[in-house]
């Protein structure tokens, strides 16, 4: 039997010592923040090695590859690479060494999640005294890691672009923050859990980039923390058709552009979302399955993402194993279950229209399903519909992991979304 997940993560004696830039002095007080090292018990590493080494192989039928889920050549290949070449002791090394990382307690964030929640989460500070504050969102299957090429330039910009200070969290069940013990922490709670994590570090004013499940706690962060969020971009501004629109879509009377957006959500909701039904019906049923084959979890993983992805981006086989496998080391049920607590198309749409100055920025490329060409293509006007719209970019490539397939285009977004802005 393997031990339970809350002993894989080993306490390390050492970490005040670690390489801490700017961070508060007062570590231990009160919940505050203090600084976090990685260290993964290597028992559990080898562990996990070994059960990809024993993965079980299936057939696969003669037809166009994806139908029906990953080429099993692809699975194989990451499944060698695992076992013969990939060396976690090293990527922990370099997060270790390259993050400013801590662990915080937050208190709880209200009636339906009554319990402190401890939260990891990266603190990259500036050394520029007027850098601003920049609260980073992410999503499934991914963690604060999916931020990694784009934080050094934000925070030390080499033009005359702001600085910011970057905080980049982990949701409870993803990478290094523990899962929420009970039901209740919703895109509400998380927004709650932010706000009061910016708070804890000083910051009063801040703004906040958001991508995926990020965007959904950001639709409630930016109506309730309307007069301290400066500035909302999102790289998923996703917006669902009204009734109207919905008439006007079926009496061919959408624009072209409307229509082609249309298309794509209507293929994404109908042919490309059983993961999602799974994880916010009965996580708990295919978590066992997933948790004990760590590729086959991969697999699952490796699904959605390439649904959605810029595949003209060649990921190697590191990036993708690490990925799963930080969404893997705290047990995949704390976070496909995140489905379960926010996910819904109501939750697309902020609960009433902000001032917050919104940036909408799209990435296309999502060339793994052709029907999905243009689901992040929603037309500005429809974005307008809800939110304060002051900076809008198109692109045809980087889908839905910009930051990670087109590092520079995001950079170069943010750059031009302050600017915008007088900043
Ligand atoms: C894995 O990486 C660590 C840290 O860089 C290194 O000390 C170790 O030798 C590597 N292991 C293998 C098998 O290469
Ligand atoms: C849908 O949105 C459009 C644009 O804002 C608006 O004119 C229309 O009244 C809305 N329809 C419904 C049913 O809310
Ligand atoms: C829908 O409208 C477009 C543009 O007006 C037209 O070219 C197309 O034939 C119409 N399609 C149908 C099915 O009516
Ligand atoms: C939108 O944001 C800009 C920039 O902060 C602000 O000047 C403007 O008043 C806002 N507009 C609305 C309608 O809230």
């Amino acid at each position: 039997m393997l031990s339970p997940s809350s002993s894989i993560l080993l306490p390390l004696l050492s970490v005040t010592v670690a390489i801490v830039r700017s961070a508060p002095t007062n570590n231990y007080i009160n919940g505050q923040a203090r600084p976090y090292q990685i260290n993964v018990d290597p028992k559990f590493i080898e562990q996990t090695r070994q059960k990809v080494s024993d993965f079980r192989t299936s057939i696969e039928l003669e037809g166009p590859a994806w139908a029906d889920g990953p080429p099993l050549a692809d699975i194989t290949e990451f499944g060698t690479y695992w076992t013969e070449t990939y060396n976690w002791t090293a990527v922990q090394d370099k997060m270790n060494s390259e993050f400013s990382q801590f662990i915080t307690t937050l208190p709880s964030p209200g009636e339906k999640y009554n319990l402190p929640v401890d939260m990891y989460f990266r603190h990259e500070r500036s050394s520029k005294a007027d850098a601003i504050p920049l609260l980073m969102l992410h999503g499934w299957p991914s963690t604060s890691l999916e931020f990694e090429k784009v934080i050094p330039e934000l925070v030390n910009p080499t033009d005359d672009s702001p600085a910011f200070h970057v905080v980049a969290p982990d949701y409870p069940g993803f990478g290094f923050s523990p899962a929420a013990k009970t039901a209740g922490l919703g895109a509400e709670e998380h927004s709650v859990l932010f706000a009061t994590l910016m708070e804890q570090l000083g910051y009063d004013k801040y703004a906040v980039y958001s991508t995926d499940a990020g965007f959904f706690i950001a639709q409630d962060m930016v109506v309730r923390y309307e007069k301290k969020i400066i500035n909302h971009i999102s790289d998923f501004y996703i917006v669902m058709p009204n009734n109207t629109d919905t008439a006007r879509y079926s009496s061919n009377q959408t624009t072209q552009e409307e229509t082609a957006y249309l298309n794509s959500l209507n293929a994404f909701l109908t042919d490309h979302t059983g993961y999602s039904a799974i994880h916010s019906t009965f996580p708990l049923s295919i978590a066992y399955a997933l948790n004990d084959s760590p590729l086959g979890f991969l697999a699952w993983m490796y699904q959605g993402y390439f649904t959605v992805n810029d595949n003209a981006y060649k990921h190697t086989s590191e990036e993708i194993i690490t990925q799963a496998l930080l969404l893997y080391i705290p047990g995949v049920y704390g976070n496909i279950r995140a489905y379960k607590e926010m996910y819904g198309l109501e939750l697309f749409a902020a609960k009433k229209k902000s001032s917050v100055p919104t940036s909408a920025l799209q990435y296309g490329g999502t060339d793994g399903y052709p029907a999905l060409a243009n689901w992040n293509y929603v037309p500005r006007d429809w974005v307008e519909r809800n939110a304060n719209v002051t900076y809008f970019a198109r692109h045809e490539r980087g889908g839905h992991f910009p930051a990670v397939t087109q590092p520079e285009l995001v950079i170069q977004d943010i750059k031009a979304s302050f600017k915008q802005l007088g900043y």
